[in-house]
């Protein structure tokens, strides 16, 4: 059965370094993702790519722990097959133009689409973004949260995702008609599982340890009482970032702009003041870009550590590049399959 699946990747507008603190996020799919074309059948999944070095070769009756696979990319499909585990291997190509360690979700499209692409059932996105999650945990080590593949697989035109990670409803907000979204590229590549990710997962965990009560629970003036300031800060972004999360979703329903501009601007303070996760470089985008006509604010988006400042801006507003992408919010993932493949090509 020849097939073509698609994962797009996301940009997160607000709410980073909350998902895996039972908090709020609120991102959308964008126009870059990864692309899987090939035929199902046999007991391997054998992929090559455009995109990554060397090929990924996988038994379907498991083996060699995925974190210990070359190449590199290899240990996301050997993860994601091992959670599918799908009767049928498959033989294909991975096509991406997102591109890599820039705060996009690229690994999260990879997996997504392996697993579309596997005919992992999509009926219920958010078990399968939870496979996807543990094969990403799986392969790298990295503790990510489920933002990333939630969105991925549920996302719709038009709207952005407020995901509640504690409860994992999904909620849709309509984006403006007379707003536009902006990926400016810093240039910077990050590695997430070299950066400290991890340690600030951890903090905010010893922080919610110290408070007794979910961070998402806590208040701004709870958090003052801590005495490490360190943990302080840390837990204090998760507070405040949650809070602006609904603020700037009620903004965007309201068509309040400029309100959820300022919210972009405070969100960036507080991950680069609080959460220490941004760079010179993203703060001088950041300021850059503030001061173009059209913008209502920019922040950093995702993991930080460098990656991409989002902006929120008029259509066709000037921006400066970078700029790897720029739009509305796109749809979620898709298969489509045929009777047999016609020997798809890249593209
Ligand atoms: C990465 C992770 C997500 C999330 C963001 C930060 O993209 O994959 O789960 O934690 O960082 O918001």
């Amino acid at each position: 059965m020849g097939l073509r699946a698609f994962a797009p990747g996301r940009v997160n507008l607000i709410g980073d370094h909350t998902d895996y603190m039972g908090g709020l996020v609120l991102p959308m799919a964008i126009g870059l993702g990864t692309e899987i074309t090939g035929d199902r059948g046999g007991n391997w999944v054998m992929l090559g790519s455009d995109r990554f070095d060397g090929v990924a070769e996988v038994p379907l009756a498991g083996g060699a722990e995925p974190s210990g696979i070359e190449p590199r990319w290899a240990r996301y499909v050997a993860a994601v097959v091992d959670e599918v585990a799908p009767d049928d291997g498959l033989v294909g190509m991975v096509h991406s133009t997102l591109p890599a360690d820039s705060g996009l979700a690229s690994s999260a499209a990879l997996l997504v689409a392996v697993a579309c692409a596997l005919g992992a059932e999509r009926s219920d996105p958010v078990a399968l973004a939870k496979a996807c999650q543990r094969a990403e945990h799986r392969a790298v080590g990295v503790p990510v949260g489920i933002m990333d593949q939630l969105v991925s697989l549920a996302a719709s035109e038009g709207t952005v995702l407020r995901i509640d990670c504690d409860s994992l409803d999904v909620d849709r907000v309509p984006f403006p008609e007379d707003a536009e979204i902006v990926v400016i590229h810093s240039g910077e590549h990050r590695e997430l599982s070299g950066s400290a990710y991890a340690e600030r997962r951890s903090q905010c965990e010893e922080a919610e340890g110290l408070l007794g009560r979910p961070l998402r629970e806590v208040t701004a003036v709870e958090v003052e009482g801590l005495d490490d300031p360190v943990l302080a800060r840390r837990a204090r972004h998760v507070v405040t970032e949650n809070r602006r999360v609904d603020a700037f979703a009620h903004a965007l329903a309201a068509g309040q702009l400029a309100y959820a501009g300022e919210l972009l601007v405070a969100s960036h303070a507080s991950l680069r003041d609080d959460f220490e996760v941004s760079t010179p470089v993203l703060d001088e985008i950041v300021a850059t870009v503030r001061g173009v006509r059209g913008v209502y604010g920019a922040r950093v988006t995702g993991a930080g550590f460098g990656g991409c400042v989002v902006v929120l801006c008029r259509p066709k507003a000037r921006i400066p590049g970078p700029v790897v992408w720029r739009g509305r919010p796109q749809g979620g993932a898709s298969l489509v399959t045929t009777a047999s493949n016609n020997g798809s090509t890249p593209g």
